[in-house]
């Protein structure tokens, strides 16, 4: 399906080899010196998003090898396959449409040789109507009371993104409260159940699969909750909903088949928030603002597929990316938010890109020879300013970062706003001018300090800079714009699964775990000791038992 290019093998990947020779040592301050239309250069524009990439440890000749390589390895042709609905995921058998969920044009979108727009129009109606009635008061709930709260219960692609976008939309929620259970640990479900009514709450039950352990154990427990208060097995049909592409285990488990929303397993958990997954964000701000959501992310798709390389924003950060990643060896990547309503941000691309790209094996199914995903992680600014910060300014670790913030605020009290992009302008400048000797000799003889006093603290004063960040401003953050920033980041990881000839869409490496939890369940419910397992596994549990 997907062509299957050793990266390495590559011309393009020979010179950048020889090429990350003349640029491992260059400063990005002579870079900007050199160079006075550096940002102009390299910054692109689309729709209310900036990107600005100027602050790399790249030059005109970096990127134009890198361009050659996603040439080499046709990138193009894998956008063309993957919008077409090419079963690009192999390994599962299965075409990657997530954005077909966010089609609003006439054109038919074919899966073995079916149109899938009727069913994915005919959901969005479903989710439409389901949330107006929700959100105008006329569902109402056993007792004929209006629904207040909404519990989402999902995990993992079913849970991280309802979460990530209700909470960075937080200004555009309406008159229902969403609270989202993921974790089979009890208190999550305990505490949530603590904070509503039965009468005035309605449970979605977000699994791809159905069968998706802390998922059901949630669900069971919520339902026993409910039934046990209200008294009442018929009244889930008007306090219980499911989104599945698993129909039959919906129906065991006693839903309302008018209440169940499907999607399809060409949507990828992790790239479900477009389906009927959004559920809870529909329910939350209302079908109209969760429609914006989708045409930012389809604008976003229009973007991706139709610009040339230099000029589309997933293809430059993708191969930003692969530069650090690949060339300078570096380990990891931050996102930095500097908006506090997005500050699930970076844990929801945590799960986007380290389950896609944490693979070590080609599409060939050979080990690879490079390095593929890196560890991504990150929290808003400027809380991470006082927490990590220090390691990414003077550590030994070169760790790229993109800055995102927002131009205006929901919140323009006093002057917050203006003191936050101080921080994410000033953050961005020091990573990359750093501060030398000669500044901080200046700075401490100005203070009054001794020649002596000089010498000694001069080493732990000194910023080597040269740290490269992305700047992501964005005019404000609304559906539209949130829609374009999560498809853009997903068209990054696309992209970047193809240069590094990986399976990008599935995800064994979560299986092993799942398996033996299972095995294991059994023999925790009876106190003899156990032997079944490496000595250290049967250790534990022989503690625990003894222990609870
Ligand atoms: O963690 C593995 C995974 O399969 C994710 O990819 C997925 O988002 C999550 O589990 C939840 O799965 P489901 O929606 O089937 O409950």
């Amino acid at each position: 399906m997907l062509n299957k290019i050793n990266p390495a093998e590559t011309s393009a990947w020979k010179e950048l080899n020889a090429h990350f020779d003349d640029m491992k040592n260059a400063h990005m301050k002579e870079l900007f010196s050199e160079d006075s239309e550096r940002f102009e250069k390299f910054s692109l524009k689309f729709e209310d998003i900036l990107l600005d990439y100027s602050k790399n440890r790249i030059s005109e000749k970096t990127l134009f090898l890198l361009i050659d390589l996603a040439g080499e390895t046709r990138l193009k042709e894998a956008i063309e396959k993957v919008f077409a609905g090419k079963k690009i995921n192999e390994t599962e058998g299965r075409a990657v449409l997530h954005t077909a969920l966010r089609n609003s044009s006439n054109e038919p979108v074919y899966v073995d040789g079916e149109d899938v727009m009727p069913k994915v129009r005919a959901v969005r109606s479903q989710m439409k109507d389901f949330s107006d009635k929700l959100l105008s008061g006329q569902w109402k709930g056993c007792t004929g009371k209006q629904i207040t709260d909404v519990v989402n219960i999902g995990i993992g692609g079913s849970d991280l993104g309802p979460v990530m976008v209700t909470e960075a939309l937080r200004p555009y929620w309406q008159n229902i409260t969403p609270h989202f259970v993921s974790n089979v640990d009890g208190s999550h479900i305990c505490e949530t159940l603590k904070k509503i009514d039965p009468e005035t709450t309605l449970f979605i039950i977000a699994s791809k699969t159905f069968t998706t352990q802390e998922t059901m154990t949630n669900a069971h427990t919520a339902r026993r909750w409910f039934v046990d208060k209200t008294g009442s097995e018929e009244a889930v049909a008007k306090h219980f909903a499911a989104v599945s592409t698993n129909q039959n285990e919906v129906e065991k488990f006693g839903i309302d088949p008018s209440n169940m929303f499907v999607f399809w397993d060409w949507v990828g958990g992790r790239y479900s928030l477009w389906s009927a997954i959004g559920l809870s964000i529909a329910c939350t701000i209302g079908y109209e603002n969760f429609s914006a959501l989708l045409e930012g992310a389809e604008a976003m798709d229009c973007h991706f597929k139709s610009q040339p390389f230099e000029k589309n924003m997933p293809v430059i950060l993708a191969l930003i990316g692969i530069w650090y990643n690949n060339f300078f060896q570096a380990e990891t990547e931050a996102i930095l938010p500097y908006d506090q309503y997005m500050h699930r941000f970076s844990a929801y691309f945590q799960q986007g890109n380290m389950e896609s790209s944490g693979k070590s094996v080609d599409r060939s199914g050979n080990p690879v020879d490079y390095q593929t995903g890196p560890i991504v992680w990150g929290e808003p600014g400027t809380n991470g300013q006082h927490a990590f910060y220090q390691l990414i300014h003077q550590g030994t670790k070169l760790i790229p970062c993109d800055f995102i913030a927002p131009a205006q605020t929901h919140n323009p009290e006093s002057d917050h706003h203006s003191k936050l992009l101080s921080n994410f302008f000033a953050q961005t400048e020091a990573l990359m001018m750093g501060k030398t000797k000669e500044q901080v000799r200046q700075e401490l003889k100005d203070a009054g300090k001794t020649d002596e006093q000089i010498q000694s603290l001069l080493p732990f004063k000194v910023f080597e800079g040269n740290k490269p960040t992305n700047s992501i401003l964005v005019k404000k953050i609304t559906p539209r714009t949130l829609g374009s920033l999560i498809a853009m980041y997903e068209h990054k990881i696309f992209t970047q699964g193809v240069i590094w000839n990986i399976f990008s869409f599935d995800q064994w490496g979560v299986e092993l775990g799942k398996q033996l939890a299972k095995s294991i369940l059994p023999e925790l419910k009876e106190d003899e000791k156990i032997n079944s397992h490496d000595a250290s596994t049967n250790g534990l549990i022989n503690a625990y038992k003894l222990m609870r």
